[in-house]
């Protein structure tokens, strides 16, 4: 048997570095896809190039069709429009919603067994117009947010104490937005609660940044948002399901009841396995978490109640 394939739809910062990520497995043949012509063509005869120097063996095509996904075993989509300096996610919804609606018909016209992981902002609510459009069981769609997160509230926690990163769990949960829920009770070091590493304010500092990590990157960037961090945390999830790792992760689900949820994807912990998100994990909540984390589920209610009303018409 050949190795799986995966379409990355988008070969901007984020799509293109998705696909040099799988690339380096050597375990993926990978399709990049893109409206632009010359780009996704283009970056994949230069990671393939690439694969002659590193050794790696993975076979990538670009294309503007989807003639060449026909079979993938999974999507990873990043099209659509980045956030510029003092833009919201939110104001990405219309025009996001649209691409995804026609990416997704194109990818499952195709590949009517793939499993889809959706990147595109608002993060949340994209996930919601893939699983419409596409009709798939919840378990096979699902949305990259709470890895990221988590691992930027993880690589701030180990520079404040000067710890290697590797010594920091984190979970973060809620919509990828600004009332997105880093849960300090459920984050250690070395295994103890981060309570007993530093100051309460600092804490509270730490979270803060968390929540405004995104943007503090596009301030930076001027141009253009987070990518390194990004594709890193999609190829872990993909590499958790095809290779059926049931890993747990923060990732975007469809909750139907979990955490007092009904019918919307927000950041929740899941095993990931073979099938895509094999089962939501309920963490126990204090009061304010879950508060804190309803408040952030009724932020993505509304953006989906706009996206249903962009899908009806
Ligand atoms: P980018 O602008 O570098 O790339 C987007 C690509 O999508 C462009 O190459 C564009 O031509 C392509 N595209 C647009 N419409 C298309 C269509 N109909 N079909 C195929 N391709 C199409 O943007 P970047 O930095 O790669 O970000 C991509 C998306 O991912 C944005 O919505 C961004 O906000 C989001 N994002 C989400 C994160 C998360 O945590 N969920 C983290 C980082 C980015
Ligand atoms: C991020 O958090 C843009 O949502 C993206 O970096």
């Amino acid at each position: 048997m050949g190795r799986p394939k995966i379409t990355v739809v988008g070969a901007g910062n984020v799509g293109g570095t998705v696909a040099q990520r799988l690339a380096e497995t050597s375990c993926y043949d990978v399709v990049l896809v893109d409206i632009v012509e010359g780009v996704p063509q283009g970056k994949a005869l230069d990671l393939t190039q690439a694969g002659a120097i590193c050794g790696y063996r993975s076979r990538i095509i670009g294309a503007n069709s989807y003639d060449d996904t026909a079979g993938s075993a999974m999507a990873v989509i990043t099209s659509g429009v980045a956030r510029k300096p003092g833009m919201s996610r939110d104001e990405l919804l219309a025009t996001n919603t649209k691409i995804i609606k026609s990416v997704v018909e194109q990818i499952m016209a195709r590949s009517p067994e793939a499993i889809l992981v959706m990147v595109t902002n608002p993060l949340d609510a994209m996930a919601h117009v893939a699983l419409r459009v596409s009709k798939l069981p919840k378990e096979r769609v699902v949305g990259m947010a709470g890895i990221l997160d988590a691992a930027r509230m993880r690589s701030f926690i180990a520079a404040e104490l000067g710890i290697s990163v590797a010594e920091v769990q984190a979970m973060v949960l809620g919509g990828h937005g600004d009332t997105m829920v880093p849960l300090l009770r459920h984050t250690t070091v070395a295994g103890r609660p981060l309570s007993e590493w530093m100051p309460k304010d600092t804490m509270v500092a730490l979270v803060k940044r968390t929540q405004d990590g995104g943007a503090e990157i596009v301030n930076l960037l001027k141009s253009g948002s987070a990518f390194y961090a990004p594709s890193a945390a999609a190829v872990e999830m993909v590499e958790a399901i095809l290779k059926d790792q049931r890993r747990v992760l923060p990732c975007s689900a469809l909750c139907q009841g979990e955490y007092g949820i009904s019918g919307l994807f927000v950041g929740v912990p899941v095993r990931l396995g073979r099938v895509g998100v094999d089962k939501i994990i309920e963490f126990e909540l204090s009061a304010d978490e879950r508060a804190a984390l309803t408040a952030s589920a009724h932020a993505v209610r509304d953006l989906c109640a706009t996206v249903d009303k962009i899908l009806d018409a």
